[in-house]
């Protein structure tokens, strides 16, 4: 695609005045290199002439195994590309990546490196037990055990569901070789009924009408037939989406490719340009560590805020730039993000799903509204300031994309709450809560678990009003263990019969992207590590002040001293014996620290000395 592809200036108010025939066209990258080569294009050392540099007998070991139909001339020194690639049949999202890594490896080829398909772990969001953010540092510290361990000179990253974009990047920061995402995608818009259904956000809507005796359970269950009606990730604003674009507003992807749709041909397109690109990434040695600087994290938060994009983000970015060493602190969402409109219509903050974003304009054409609010110092992995990026994109339906001066919301981003029951912070989405429960105050109704929760949700003898303050606890990092996506707790039945919708909820846990609702979530440090939260007693007053940031537990200190948590909630944290969950439990950080492990944060590095032959 070439400049003179770039759409035209806009003429005049495009929403009175829209050009309603032309679709957007993404802008490939300006620099990608394109055609074949005949030899080494720079003298810039390679990591994998460890492996295939010499005529000894390590080195005949390393080319010779590796030939399996790769010219003799595949081991001169050309780039040496894994793709990593999270296709599976068991992460639905992710199982047309193999299409998807086709794509890349032709680029790599045509522009002279030797692509390899290298398969890594994969997790399934909605099946995957306990929760997939147990296995989500899993998948981290394989993936960069992987990459450090194989003769690679440069990275593509392939993911989509949740988990996978946020475990590659943590991986890919820790090693440090040069490295670029690709976005599987979102999925087409489902309908059922002549309605948009949106996935996740509103299987938790009709589920609560069905409770609420609003909705007849046959259309519910028949719905589940439209719900996903291709490849590709959810279709909402939830994390997958959010974190696709995220990791675009980092730089860490060509500019344009977020949002577009996992069918859609030109997705293949800017995949075979990223083969393209990775090559000329290991040419020039620009290196993860060049792009997520402390100025990619801050457009980063902004976009976060202006897509309305998901609270999962949070500590997904906090991980990644522990990994990278950039100072990012659960305060800088708030400080950089809290004040920024909301411009996408989407759910579930709003109407729209993500085919609608992209026919709209896309995640660049958002970004164009809000440049003003962007760090200009930040790159792309073109290595060019991301905010050259956008002046090329406009928008074409302002239902889906609005204007800073006419936004969704006027200041949609995370609130950082603090107080005696999160002295470490939790976070709130003011935009997917009920503006009247931003300031409330009410008596506790606690449960000591998920399945307590569940067992007593819709006890009718359940002491419960529409002020009573919801609080889950045993779902952090630790306590779960995993921090499952809970916290979006359901209401009670009899209160859903009275009209109810929306009541104030206090957890450790997470809640999905997808969800909405007046949620603290990420209360830190968790019940589990000694946190407030788990000296709560029903009845107790609970104070949310959203607007003065605060979270406050309205029990004396006196009071609170001589308390202890209780028992149910002790047994509540059997303490895994084995396996990865014995690991996870022993070294998982805080929320507010990324719930990455105490002993993966920081860099590994490229260079792995040792071999055993
Ligand atoms: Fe895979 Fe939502 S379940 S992105």
């Amino acid at each position: 695609m070439t400049d003179s592809q770039t759409p035209p200036e806009p003429q005049g108010d495009p929403h009175l005045d829209p050009p309603a025939q032309e679709e957007p066209q993404p802008q490939l990258g300006r620099v990608i290199r394109t055609g074949p080569r005949t030899g080494p294009a720079s003298d810039r050392p390679r990591r994998s002439a460890a492996w295939y540099d010499g005529d000894d007998r390590n080195t005949y070991l390393h080319r010779a195994w590796m030939r399996r139909g790769i010219p003799d001339h595949a081991f001169d020194g050309r780039p040496q590309i894994a793709i990593a690639n999270t296709a599976s049949d068991l992460a639905p999202c992710n199982s047309h990546l193999d299409e998807v890594a086709q794509s890349v490896k032709n680029g790599v080829y045509e522009a002279g490196g030797i692509p390899y398909n290298l398969p890594i772990i994969s997790l399934g969001e909605t099946t995957v037990r306990t929760t997939a953010m147990l296995w989500r540092n899993m998948m981290a510290m394989a993936a960069e055990e992987l990459f450090r361990a194989n003769p690679v000179d440069g990275l593509v990253l392939l993911g989509g569901c949740d988990k996978t974009i946020p475990a590659l990047l943590m991986a890919a920061a820790s090693v440090g070789i040069p490295a670029i995402v690709v976005p599987g995608g979102p999925m087409l818009n489902g309908t059922f009924q002549g309605r948009p259904l949106g996935c996740g956000t509103d299987v938790w809507r009709l589920s609560e009408e069905v409770r609420a005796g609003q909705l007849n359970a046959d259309y519910f269950v028949k719905s589940e037939s439209s719900m996903i009606r291709s490849r590709g990730h959810c279709n909402t604003m939830g994390t997958a989406s959010s974190m696709a674009c995220v990791t675009e507003a980092l730089g860490m992807t060509l500019p344009g490719v977020a949002g577009i749709p996992a069918s859609d041909s030109r997705l293949l397109e800017f995949s075979h340009a990223t083969g393209n690109r990775i090559v000329s990434m290991v040419e020039e040695g620009l290196a993860p560590a060049d792009i997520l600087t402390p100025a990619a994290f801050h457009n980063a938060i902004v976009a976060l805020a202006a897509i309305g994009g998901s609270t999962n983000a949070v500590v997904h970015l906090l991980a990644i730039a522990r990994r990278v060493g950039v100072d990012v602190g659960l305060d800088d969402f708030d400080r950089i993000g809290a004040d920024v409109p909301l411009l996408v219509n989407l759910q579930p903050a709003g109407e729209h799903l993500m085919e609608d974003l992209f026919r709209a304009g896309g995640f660049l054409a958002v970004m164009n509204e809000v440049k003003n609010l962007l760090d200009p110092g930040a790159i792309t992995v073109l290595g060019t300031p991301f905010v050259d990026e956008l002046a090329a994109h406009r928008v074409w339906d302002r239902d889906v994309i609005r204007t800073a001066s006419e936004p969704l919301q006027r200041a949609a981003g995370i609130a950082v709450l603090r107080g005696n029951l999160a002295p470490t912070g939790a976070i709130i989405k003011p935009a997917a809560a009920s503006p009247a429960l931003l300031q409330h105050r009410g008596p506790a109704v606690v449960f000591d678990s998920v399945e307590d929760m569940h067992a007593r949700i819709d006890d009718p003898e359940l002491e419960v009003t529409a002020d009573s303050v919801l609080v889950l606890r045993g779902c952090g990092p630790r306590g779960y263990p995993g921090m499952p996506e809970v916290a979006n707790m359901p209401l009670p039945t009899k209160l859903l019969e009275q009209g109810v919708r929306d009541m104030v909820r206090i957890c450790d846990g997470r809640m999905s992207g997808t969800a909405y609702g007046t949620v603290v979530l990420h209360v830190t440090p968790e019940a589990a590590a000694g946190g407030m939260l788990g000296l709560v007693h029903d009845g107790d007053l609970i104070e949310l002040d959203v607007e003065g940031r605060s979270l406050t537990l309205l029990v004396s200190d006196e009071e609170l001293a001589g308390r202890v948590p209780s028992a149910s909630l002790t047994t509540a944290y059997a303490a895994p014996t084995r396996g990865w969950e014995k690991l996870y439990v022993q070294h998982v950080e805080q929320a507010d620290s990324g719930a990455d492990l105490d002993f993966l944060t920081g860099a590994s590095g490229p260079d792995v000395m040792r071999e055993s032959h």
